[in-house]
């Protein structure tokens, strides 16, 4: 008989328990559950509830469970619906009535909502913290390539020069922004939501702050019905986790470009690459292809939890235990993205011939020269309009802009002198000229590092 079978005459049917049972997969916070458990009966003998003898004797068997678990000397099984049971029917089994206690003042509703704080309380920093080790790995590279020069692209088309470092960094910055929202998220779920019972509290008197400061809670929630009604914080974590996936999966999507022999910007490392069945010279970006895959999931896990939440009246429905699997996944894939990118990008070698070559084409300078005109006073779209008209002139003639003589240039160019024509000569000098925070020039990204390496080195928490 469940416990909760009290009031039932019939039995379950077995399909109903399959269908409704979530200790397939709820089992994994079965840490949670206890430390929260051993938290609550202390509090319920401090307060007068319970003895201070079955308290006792609750946290010492909760703690034996916790270790046979670990040992994996615990039987799961569906008949008991989701780890408050397993947990709550072994205490009675092996306690009788101080067992029986430690569900006083608890509902399952609060009990669940406590257990995914407490693990995504974990989780949002270990895994910021690993999305430091990737900006390591990216910083990292950078000071190997400040002086590399690549065509920075817009539309997938050479727009300007930039350093390869420059373009590193700008991943950086990206999962700078993504810790920063898990981060931002953990402080919105670091509430301690025990002591709401099912919907409307208690009336036996409890001591919240007291489980507050056991478990280490900054706040307690003000309201026990939005307590158990809500899941706002999941689909906060899982929209900072899905935006994380995207940018992994941009990174993807450049380095599986780079490393095409179209662009053979870039080689990863044979320990992250896998091979072809069928074609011996295969050697594929499958880490990258797979984490950009992968972002769809992250992306579903996303949408299921939105798409349970919504239309629930309030409190507690049962469609709340949806919330977990999708979650849990999202974990995981995230986990395991960032096992295999940070070494994968440590061990990334450039190709800086290929690189330079296709940062040469001197019409990747076609905006210097444009500026260069506004510094002779030229208004920015005259000059814009003119150089175009260069463009089109060299386009005609079949030659490249540094290809033609400066009486060509002056008779398309009215306002061009002999000083305007080095613009073509060097894409380094194109790096060099752009010497403006947040810009590709050489200082700028030497500054930029420099802040990287300094506060890569500052704790996260
Ligand atoms: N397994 C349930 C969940 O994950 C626990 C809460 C069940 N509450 C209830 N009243 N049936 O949401």
């Amino acid at each position: 008989m469940a416990l909760w079978g009290g009031r039932f005459a019939e039995a379950t049917q077995n399909s109903v328990r399959d269908f409704t049972e979530s200790i397939s997969y709820d089992k994994r916070l079965y840490k949670y559950d206890i430390m929260g458990s051993k938290a609550h009966a202390s509090m319920l003998a401090e307060s007068g509830i319970i003895p201070a003898s079955s308290a006792k004797a609750i946290i010492e068997e909760l703690d034996k469970i916790e270790k046979r678990i670990d040992e994996g000397n615990f039987t799961f099984t569906a008949d008991l619906e989701d780890i408050h049971m397993h947990i709550e029917s072994e205490l009675i089994a092996k306690l009788g009535d101080d067992g029986a206690r430690v569900h006083t003042a608890r509902s399952r509703n609060d009990q669940v909502n406590l257990d995914i704080r407490l693990y995504l309380r974990d989780e949002t920093k270990n895994i910021a913290e690993r999305i430091r080790l990737l900006q390591k790995a990216l910083v990292e590279k950078a000071e190997e390539h400040k002086e590399t020069i690549m065509p920075g692209f817009t539309h997938l088309q050479h727009a300007q020069p930039v350093l390869f470092a420059h373009h590193l960094l700008a991943y950086a910055e990206m999962f700078e922004r993504d810790i920063g929202r898990l981060m931002d998220a953990r402080k919105r779920l670091n509430v301690l939501t025990l002591g709401s019972g099912a919907i409307a509290g208690a009336t036996l008197p409890i001591n919240r702050e007291s489980v507050q400061k056991k478990l280490d809670f900054p706040a307690i929630s003000r309201n026990s019905m939005d307590a158990v009604a809500s899941r706002d914080f999941t689909c906060e974590v899982l929209s900072a986790l899905a935006i994380f996936a995207m940018n992994i999966s941009r990174l993807s999507e450049d380095m599986i470009l780079w490393m095409s022999q179209e662009f053979s910007f870039v080689m990863l490392p044979d320990a992250y690459c896998t091979g072809s069945s069928l074609m011996p010279q295969k050697k594929n970006p499958d880490i990258a292809e797979i984490s950009r895959g992968k972002t769809g999931r992250i992306y579903g896990s996303l949408m299921s939890i939105l798409t349970i939440c919504k239309g629930l009246p309030l409190t507690y429905n049962r469609d709340l235990q949806e919330d977990k699997e999708g979650l849990f996944d999202a974990i995981d894939t995230v986990n395991g993205i960032l096992s295999v990118f940070p070494p994968m990008i440590a061990g990334l070698t450039a190709n800086k011939e290929n690189m330079l070559n296709a940062a040469s084409d001197p019409g990747l300078l076609a905006t210097d020269l444009a500026e260069k005109l506004v510094k002779k006073g030229v208004p920015f779209r005259t000059a814009h309009h003119r150089v175009g008209a260069l463009v089109r002139f060299a386009g005609e003639k079949n030659k490249k802009l540094n290809e033609l003589s400066t009486e060509e240039m002056a008779g398309v160019i009215p306002e061009f002198d002999e000083s305007m024509k080095d613009v073509f000569q060097s894409p380094a000098a194109a790096i060099e000229g752009r010497d403006i925070y947040g810009a590709t020039g050489y200082k700028q990204v030497a500054a930029q590092l420099a802040f990287w390496v300094k506060h890569l080195q500052e704790d996260l928490f």
